[in-house]
């Protein structure tokens, strides 16, 4: 066989796995809408600067991650690296401008430059929420709440939910100076990388993974208590509705999230199944610039990532139960037996059984390893003497049992044969 692999850091998802895909994207609309949030499909691609403006233009994702290409316009395009932005996009063109609250789930692939590893791909896919509009301590903690509803859906009950505040934008000043003393004071021990951030963005600096800097990170000074009394108040009313609603979490000061568009609330869900990329999903509150807006539109909401979401599954032994085969699979010998069984395949399936059968000119033999490979309980077979006497012979396949039975009424006997056997489970 061919060994054409698709390119790093991509996949390619076959039945069984899509059906578990599917079955995360259920319910995940399942939960979402009981919440009142309704699914927003937005483009795969979008101009540049709806990343560039939306997500802070020193974010790894922006610097390092984004695929970015021309259109034939000369004009810069990015594939989506996250859903958030984009979503605000489109809802800039909504009543979410005058006070109007929009709740919006989606789902689909990111894509990111990333270095591929277990957990960590170039093209991901996401399901996430946003709640934009409103500013509320309480909107945060059912969203939150929320996330933790739908991992426990799927199966996911001891994932770890760590939260943090980043404060409102006037806390940033003071609290950023208290970090820039004491990294500057470390900064000969630290990577080439916060040396970079500590001129530039010295908040990235603490989501820093080197082991080294993670170290001095440790000691770093506390600087949410220097935050206004506002953002103390706010984030108290998030841990208070948190735990009014039972959720269990744990404050990570350390936790700042990749991504610059946040203000007060953030959080992030871990799982020790994972490994390395431990972060199942992350999210937080946020203000984030509208094309053609001079103020700033807020939102909470939250990402998770699918394959992740997979991969603790199986780490929890949660396998799929295998995809049914077919229950019926049809054997013709000869041209005329074939297109008899394809006008009965397509009776059958119009009433809403599924079926296999071979269209192409194969030895009786193929065909019956077919039928054995498809599972089916009964193979349905005919060749020109069966043609010329108007029978089918039916085979069940588990006892090698053979009768005759007349086309007259063929498709109902059927029906009737596959729904009384409690052993077929019909799709
Ligand atoms: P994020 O933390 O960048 O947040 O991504 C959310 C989740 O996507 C991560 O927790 C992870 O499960 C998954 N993910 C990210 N990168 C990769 C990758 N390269 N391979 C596999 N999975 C990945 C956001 O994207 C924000 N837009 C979330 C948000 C929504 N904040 C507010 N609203």
């Amino acid at each position: 066989m061919a060994n054409f692999a698709p390119p790093p850091g991509t996949a390619d998802i076959f039945a069984a796995e899509a059906r578990r895909w599917r079955n995360l994207e259920n319910t995940a609309a399942s939960v979402f809408s009981r919440y009142g949030y309704g699914e927003l499909r937005t483009p795969i691609f979008e101009y540049t600067e709806v990343f560039q403006r939306g997500l802070g233009g020193e974010t790894e994702v922006v610097q390092k991650e984004m695929y970015t290409f021309e259109d034939r316009g000369g004009r810069s395009l990015t594939l989506r690296p996250e859903g958030t932005a984009g979503v605000m996009r489109a809802l800039s063109n909504t009543d979410v401008m005058n006070g109007v609250e929009q709740r919006v789930y989606y789902c689909g692939p990111m894509f990111r430059g990333e270095r591929p590893a277990a957990g960590r791909r170039r093209q991901f896919h996401q399901v996430g929420v946003e709640n934009v509009g409103r500013v509320a301590p309480l909107i945060d903690a059912e969203c939150i709440s929320m996330l933790m509803e739908f991992l426990a859906e799927i199966g996911i009950h001891d994932a770890k939910l760590a939260i943090n505040t980043r404060g409102v934008a006037t806390d940033r000043g003071p609290a950023g100076e208290l970090l820039r003393d004491y990294f500057g004071r470390h900064i000969d021990c630290m990577c080439d990388d916060c040396r970079v951030r500590l001129e530039r963005n010295v908040w990235r600096i603490l989501d820093c993974k080197q082991e080294g800097c993670r170290r001095i990170i440790a000691d770093a000074p506390d600087y949410v208590a220097s935050f206004s009394t506002e953002s103390c108040t706010y984030f108290d009313e998030v841990k208070a509705a948190l735990s009014a609603l039972g959720v269990p979490f744990t404050v990570d000061p350390l936790l700042v999230r990749g991504l610059d568009y946040y203000v007060h609330t953030v959080f992030e869900v871990s799982h020790s199944g994972l490994g390395a990329q431990t972060a199942i999903a992350g999210g937080g509150r946020y203000e984030l610039f509208l094309p053609g807006q001079n103020r700033p539109v807020p939102g909470v909401g939250f990402a998770a990532g699918m394959e992740r979401l997979m991969m603790v599954q199986d780490a929890l032994g949660m396998a799929d139960a295998p995809e049914a085969g077919v229950p019926v699979y049809l054997i013709g010998l000869g041209a005329a037996a074939r297109l008899e069984n394809l006008k009965l395949a397509d009776a059958l399936r119009r009433d809403g059984l599924p079926v296999g059968l071979e269209l192409e000119e194969r030895s009786f033999k193929a065909q019956l390893r077919g039928a054995n490979k498809s599972g089916a309980a009964y193979a349905v077979v005919r060749g020109e003497a069966e043609l010329e006497r108007q029978v089918v012979v039916i085979k069940t396949m588990a006892t090698g049992e053979q009768r005759e039975v007349s086309v007259a009424g063929l498709a109902s006997e059927i029906m009737k044969l596959v729904r009384g056997n409690e052993s077929v489970t019909l799709g």
